[in-house]
């Protein structure tokens, strides 16, 4: 049986005092909420002072993004031990927006999955198509070519510390969410795909979320889909009451 896990990417919101108010509002409401695992992904800015108010409690530190180098001249860029010394436990890699203005490529992500294993971190790492590659009839050969290059060379207990987000990157943003029965085609299709090239285990327990925008009001019917075992929540997450009903609602 798969934990649902909830994870609210903060994107580039939230100054730290913001930051601290949002976090204290969801703790508040899930101190003990045990039957889903929750995490909230700030920006580097706040992450140690919103982990001050984590600390001890059910709901996870992760970051936006890292940098695969230990240390070294890389102007602007974050290590995995930073993120772990500011309490991260996940890390979210290659969002689609950072694939769009960062060019990122499956390469740099794989390579950023690795130094996220190597480290301890659990990376969420992000597939999704766009809108003409859906209307193309690509979805699913785009989504595979991610995994593809995004999983290319791990273990099977490397994989097995991995979570992916399909977040279709029409509906990010844009209000505009799959059907459950669109996300839960592709959901169906990276779990086979898992199973495939890696094990029946690893399938198994693999979480797949689903990102783009998600709400408190759709949450229930995605999560009904066998095959979604959470979400990740962009705009939905800025808003503690919204964040919270999202992870009250998704079990
Ligand atoms: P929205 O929920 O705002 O559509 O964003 C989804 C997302 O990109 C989460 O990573």
């Amino acid at each position: 049986m798969r934990k649902p896990l909830i994870a609210g990417n903060w994107k580039m919101h939230k100054t730290i005092n913001e930051a601290i108010d949002l976090v204290n509002g969801i703790k508040r409401e899930l101190l003990d909420f045990e039957s889903a695992d929750i995490a909230v992904c700030p920006a580097f800015t706040a992450l140690s002072s919103v982990w001050e108010v984590l600390i001890n409690t059910n709901i996870k530190l992760g970051a936006q993004n890292l940098y695969w180098e230990a240390k070294g001249a890389f102007t602007g860029e974050i290590s995995c031990d930073m993120l772990k010394d500011c309490g991260c436990y996940y890390v979210i890699i290659g969002h689609s927006e950072r694939r769009k203005y960062f060019h990122e490529t499956d390469e740099t992500v794989n390579k950023r999955i690795k130094a996220a294993l190597a480290s301890g971190l659990f990376p969420i790492v992000c597939v999704g198509e766009t809108l003409e590659e859906r209307e193309g009839e690509k979805t699913i050969s785009v989504v595979k070519n991610q995994l593809q290059g995004a999983f290319n060379g791990f273990s099977n207990e490397e994989v097995d510390k991995i979570v992916i987000a399909y977040e279709p990157v029409w509906a990010i943003g844009t209000g505009k969410t799959a059907t459950p029965q669109q996300a839960g085609e592709v959901h169906a299709f990276i779990r086979g795909w898992v199973r495939e090239n890696f094990s029946d285990a690893g399938a198994g327990s693999i979480r797949i979320l689903y990102g783009g925008s998600v709400k408190p009001s759709n949450i229930k019917e995605l999560m009904n889909e066998a095959d979604i075992d959470g979400a990740l929540v962009g705009g939905a997450c800025l808003d503690a009451d919204s964040f919270v009903s999202i992870v009250t609602n998704s079990i």
